[in-house]
């Protein structure tokens, strides 16, 4: 009466597929198949009963703590001695005993021809208890906590709760404002203890600075004596809090949640490429958060990356096209006359961009582009440079600052893409277009997201024989200012592109706010600097630009933009590994987190 055991199927995480005996689970009336082995909970994620949970994450181990993942499991019911033997029904399956008390989910497996029901009489009385537990002590400050509007405990009490209290007497008081780290604030009234933080700091950051002290209601939540939380992690600790206990002293009191719009993009801080949400409204940034790639970041980020946005909002972006002219007279710029600005139309500055270029000839001509810029931005660079004969252009290398979690060396995004695109080594030919520049060899440079002076070693002295100097800039700095043509760029928020990681996966930006004032996409500024100069009219759309693209850069062949999709796709083999996602790979592979399931699997049999 068994239904065969073994049905071969494949099923696993980060494409890794592998044979595994598949299993048959009866779920609220309804037969599901699933790989043996496969957690409860993720099981019934998978055919969308997921039940209300606390203290499960699954990039974390399981306590089993919370006890919110209750459900009533059976299996097939044995012959009892003197009793009349179970009869299997019309299919052959044999009636499932149910046991008289519930389980949790979350650090369960499934079994076959197990069941599970996640609405029963018993489920729901479990869940009325367990929250009206963890409200008991609550402090239903939800009015004035940032979590409002993404809390579990809200969420979970609306669809779980009793909907009232039978509690009459007084609260437990506990520390509330605790200042635990440079980043975060903790509120011990709001803890439902259920120890994702505890776990991360100690299994993914290996940094365990928080744990629990006292017993009962009176548990709180602390860092350890002479601890901070102040890992270059910290903020993840946050993200997973699921109520308000943990709130980032960036992001608390500035915008409520409900109001922020999410548009799925990149860090653009190192060559990690992290998958993030930028949380917006009407144009200004309030946070970022990390978004789950399990080939790229896994679910985290860095503090570093995710707070790098003050910048795009600041009072410093540059609005309008400016035209500069040398007054001859000592300017702001050390070293340098002054130049007298003035804002322009878009039409002269690209035409003054152009002729300056043009006039020096190809010879006396050199080009310092970013490896910030996208795939986009680098091929309609590549097009200026040919356009104008220069045959001496470079990216401004930078490194340092990797961890043995997701920070990378390469401090630039797309150090492939320049590669890639430019045909080039970043840096190689630094030096010596700055020795050219300074001995008056070079006469014009075109400079695109760079600072000469901070990022690129140039001193102001170095700039003095130059006849013209084009920038692209996001902020007014002394690149900016040395400049004749001042062309207002994009910041990642404000712009579509895509860029290459540094283990060789492309992944695309969207767009999140408008550019400020006139600033524009920087494909487009360069196309109408590429057009003014070779007279070749377009691309108009950034799928055009591709389509050119992906005609001529190798590893680009036969891919659209659209096709990058939402995880971005693996161009390139650089044989660089991601130590966070090898660390995940062994305590997935030791049983320590669940498989998560891939889609479609949890069909109906
Ligand atoms: S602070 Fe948040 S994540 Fe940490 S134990 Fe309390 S509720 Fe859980
Ligand atoms: S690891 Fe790199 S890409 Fe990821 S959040 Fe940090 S700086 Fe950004
Ligand atoms: S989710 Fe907390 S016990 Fe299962």
């Amino acid at each position: 009466v068994i239904l065969p055991a073994v049905r071969a199927s494949c099923v696993m995480s980060e494409g890794t597929r592998q044979e595994v005996p598949m299993v048959d689970v009866q779920i609220d009336g309804d037969w599901h198949s699933f790989p043996q082995g496969t957690r409860m909970i993720e099981a019934l994620r998978a055919v969308g009963k997921m039940p209300p949970h606390y203290c499960y994450h699954p990039k974390l181990s399981s306590p089993g703590n919370c006890r919110m993942c209750l459900v009533e499991m059976g299996m097939p019911a044995r012959p009892v001695p003197g009793r009349e033997a179970p009869v299997p029904d019309a299919d052959g399956r044999l009636p499932i005993g149910w046991m008289p008390r519930p389980v949790i989910s979350c650090a369960n497996t499934v079994a076959h021809n197990m069941g599970i029901r996640t609405e029963s009489a018993l489920v729901e009385e479990c869940r009325h208890g367990v929250m009206e537990f963890l409200l008991i002590n609550h402090p239903l400050d939800c009015p004035i906590c940032d979590q409002a509007g993404e809390c579990q405990l809200q969420e979970f009490s609306v669809g779980f709760g009793r909907g009232e209290s039978r509690f009459r007497e007084q609260k437990v008081k506990k520390p509330k404002n605790v200042d635990i780290g440079p980043r975060i604030r903790l509120d011990d009234e709001r803890c439902v203890m259920c120890s994702r933080c505890v776990r991360f700091c100690e299994e993914i950051d290996d940094d365990p600075v928080l744990g629990f002290t006292d017993r009962g209601s009176h548990t709180v939540l602390a860092v350890h004596p002479g601890e901070r939380l102040d890992s270059n992690y910290s903020l993840n600790t946050a993200d997973i809090c699921p109520v308000g206990a943990l709130t980032s002293n960036d992001f608390r009191f500035q915008m409520r949640v409900w109001f922020l719009k999410e548009t799925e993009s990149l860090c653009v801080q190192c060559g990690r490429g992290c998958n993030t949400l930028i949380g917006s409204r009407e144009d200004t940034i309030y946070r970022q958060t990390p978004r789950e790639n399990n080939a790229v970041n896994s679910a985290w980020m860095c503090d570093q990356g995710r707070l790098d946005f003050a910048f795009v909002n600041s009072d410093l972006r540059l609005t309008a096209p400016i035209l500069g002219e040398r007054a001859g007279v000592q300017g702001d710029c050390d070293g340098l006359p002054a130049t007298r600005h003035a804002a322009s139309s878009w039409p002269a500055a690209i035409e003054a961009a152009a002729r300056g270029l043009e006039g020096v000839g190809a010879g006396g001509l050199a080009i310092i582009g970013s490896a910030r810029m996208t795939n986009e931005e680098l091929w309609l660079l590549r097009r200026v440079a040919r356009g104008l004969g220069a045959r001496l252009i470079d990216v401004v290398p930078r490194t340092g600052g990797g961890d043995d979690m997701l920070r990378s060396d390469d401090r630039n995004p797309n150090s492939l893409g320049a590669k890639e695109i430019l045909g080039i080594e970043p840096g190689e030919k630094l030096a010596s277009i700055r020795e050219r520049v300074r001995s008056g060899e070079i006469r014009a440079l075109l400079v695109w997201q760079e600072d000469l002076f901070e990022e690129a070693g140039f001193v102001a002295e170095d700039l003095r024989g130059l006849d013209h100097l084009v920038v692209c800039q996001q902020l007014a700095n002394a690149t900016a200012e040395a400049a004749h043509v001042v062309l207002p760029g994009a910041s990642y928020a404000e712009k579509r592109g895509s860029m290459i990681n540094v283990t060789g996966r492309i992944q695309r930006l969207q767009v999140a706010v408008a550019s400020p004032g006139e600033a524009r996409d920087d494909w487009e500024i360069l196309r109408d600097l590429a057009s003014e100069i070779d007279g070749v009219s377009g691309p108009f759309l950034l799928e055009e630009v591709w389509k050119e693209m992906s005609e001529e850069v190798g590893c680009l062949e036969g891919l659209s933009f659209g096709s990058i999709g939402r995880l971005g796709v693996s161009v390139l083999e650089t044989g660089a590994v991601v130590p966070l996602l090898e660390k995940e790979r062994a305590r997935r592979a030791s049983g320590v987190i669940p498989e998560v399931l891939d889609p479609g699997v949890g069909r109906a049999v």
